[in-house]
């Protein structure tokens, strides 16, 4: 052979290798996500109950930027067949997408079930999956039944059992056509947030959020458990709750140790009961967390003790791991005095520790700081944490607060965050088996209301018909989503 073709296959060999490295693995899945809160509207149609989200935003619309609520928002109640034919355009293997409790549930209980909720549901399934879309469901994005509030909600003991007759009967009604479904979203934010009177039920005690953590993750283990036991065996599905993790790392060689209960206390205090060989409560956590409740004159830990019976339920419950992920912080101890701001955003008060950016680190809109790295970082330490487990990204996503179609920041966020993912895979050998785009469509985004957009469709809230137009970004996702490779062109909106 002579140097020339040898150099003419060199090159060849290269572009094969960088092809290889710039693709997914064939059975790799892409979709998109929302919640019903966020997208559905017809908050009081037919007989559906209210939220704790409906009570609240029509009491106190001031915790919301813009004022709004989601009364209305996307109308997705009535345009779910429109939501398909996006998701089919871009040709995605799934959407996920949540069930409104009180939608289905009027009273919160199992004594009356909808019919109108539950056609609603079904026919929603069966379109995605006529259209050749998997639905993956959610049992709860946020929107706990207002009288099971008014009876303590997540902080009490009882919400175990109303969490795991609710889940018995979305089960009846939806296991012959759903494989996929995810338990409770992001813990952390159904319990921190709502006990700091940032969301709803905007109750402010922190012995309340620690109760709440206990009381929810039991609530997921009882619906693991449910459909392990009885629907399982006949079905073959998967279940697991959406963990959600920011990286985070020390601010200097000094903070490591704080970084690390920060870890623990914003993360794995929902993971290591599941995941963990041990079971139970983070040791350092608990620990921590006995000699905080022991110094402020507390009889007991805030943090409430697992039963031995307890840690054994909660244990193992879990058919891969899911994780949202969008964003990293630094970790810094707080100066004596130092106010703090947002929790889980700006710092964690219980531990005294500051939450921060880096010049280098990107920036999205408010709270989202761009740092691609940080997501292979949180692959890793799935990894390391709990071991080789099958892992799915059930969010990450990007906002911004422009009607510019051109949505050339959330491209560049899928296409280096998925750079990623990609090495994850291909050098960590972390087995990750899809990822979810967050969002399908502009939606209410809780404290932002309208204002923070994180779809992939823009959304005209003046217009009745709700419009929705592809950004340049759902077509950037529909390429990598149908090559399954990042090998492509950034096309722009027209
Ligand atoms: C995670 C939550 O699950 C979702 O409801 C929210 O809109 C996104 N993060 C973006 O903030």
């Amino acid at each position: 052979m002579n140097r020339t073709r040898l150099y003419i296959l060199s090159l060849i060999l290269a572009l094969v290798a960088e092809i290889a490295c710039q693709s997914f693995p064939p059975e790799f899945q892409f979709g998109v996500a929302t919640s019903s809160y966020q997208i559905e509207g017809a908050w009081n149609v037919s007989d559906k109950g209210e939220s704790i989200w409906d009570h609240l935003l029509h009491i106190r619309p001031d915790i919301i930027a813009d004022l709004s609520n989601g009364d209305v928002a996307c109308d997705s109640y009535h345009l779910w067949k429109q939501d398909i034919d996006l998701i089919a355009d871009m040709g995605l293997d799934f959407y996920r997408f949540s069930i409104n409790w009180p939608r289905l549930l009027p009273t919160g209980f199992p004594n009356k079930v909808s019919e109108d909720g539950a056609r609603y549901y079904g026919n929603l399934i069966d379109g995605l999956r006529a259209r050749g879309i998997a639905p993956v469901v959610t049992l709860y994005h946020w929107e706990l039944p207002q009288s099971l509030q008014d009876l303590g909600g997540w902080t009490n003991p009882l919400s175990v059992e109303w969490f795991a007759d609710y889940a018995r009967i979305v089960f009846t009604l939806f296991a012959d056509r759903v494989d996929t479904w995810i338990t409770i979203n992001e813990p952390i934010f159904a319990c921190e947030s709502p006990y700091r009177g940032i969301v709803a039920p905007a109750i402010v005690s922190d012995v309340g959020a620690l109760l709440c953590s206990k009381y929810i993750m039991l609530a997921h283990a009882a619906a693991y458990r449910v459909y392990d036991e009885e629907f399982k065996p006949q079905y073959g599905g998967q279940v697991s709750f959406a963990h959600h993790e920011f990286w985070f790392e020390p601010k200097t060689d000094k903070d490591q140790e704080l970084t690390e209960l920060a870890r623990d206390y914003a993360f794995s205090r929902f993971s290591y009961p599941v995941y963990s060989t041990e079971g139970g409560w983070p040791p350092l956590l608990e620990a921590y967390m006995a000699e905080k409740s022991r110094i402020e004159g507390y009889t007991r830990s805030k943090l409430p003790a697992f039963t031995a019976e307890e840690i054994k339920l909660l244990k193992g419950t879990y058919d891969f791991f899911a994780i949202n992920h969008y964003t990293s912080r630094t970790v810094r101890a707080a100066l004596s005095g130092e106010e703090f701001g947002i929790f889980g955003i700006d710092g964690l008060d219980e531990i005294g520790a500051v939450l921060e950016s880096k010049p280098e680190w990107g920036s999205a809109l408010g709270w989202l700081k761009v740092n691609p790295e940080g997501i292979r970082h949180v692959l890793n330490r799935i990894k390391h944490q709990y071991g080789d487990l099958k892992v799915m990204i059930t969010e990450s996503g990007y906002s911004d607060d422009s009607d510019d179609l051109n949505d050339v920041g959330r491209i560049d966020y899928y296409k280096t965050y998925l750079e990623q993912v990609l090495l994850a895979i291909n050098e960590d050998k972390v087995n990750v088996v899809g990822y979810t785009a967050w969002s399908l469509i502009d939606n209410f985004e809780w404290n932002s209301g309208y204002q923070s957009h994180f779809g992939l469709y823009a959304v005209d809230f003046s217009d009745p018909s709700r419009k929705r137009t592809a950004k340049a970004s759902a077509r950037y996702y529909e390429s990598v989503a149908r090559t399954k490779s990042l090998d492509v062109e950034n096309l722009t909106a027209n």
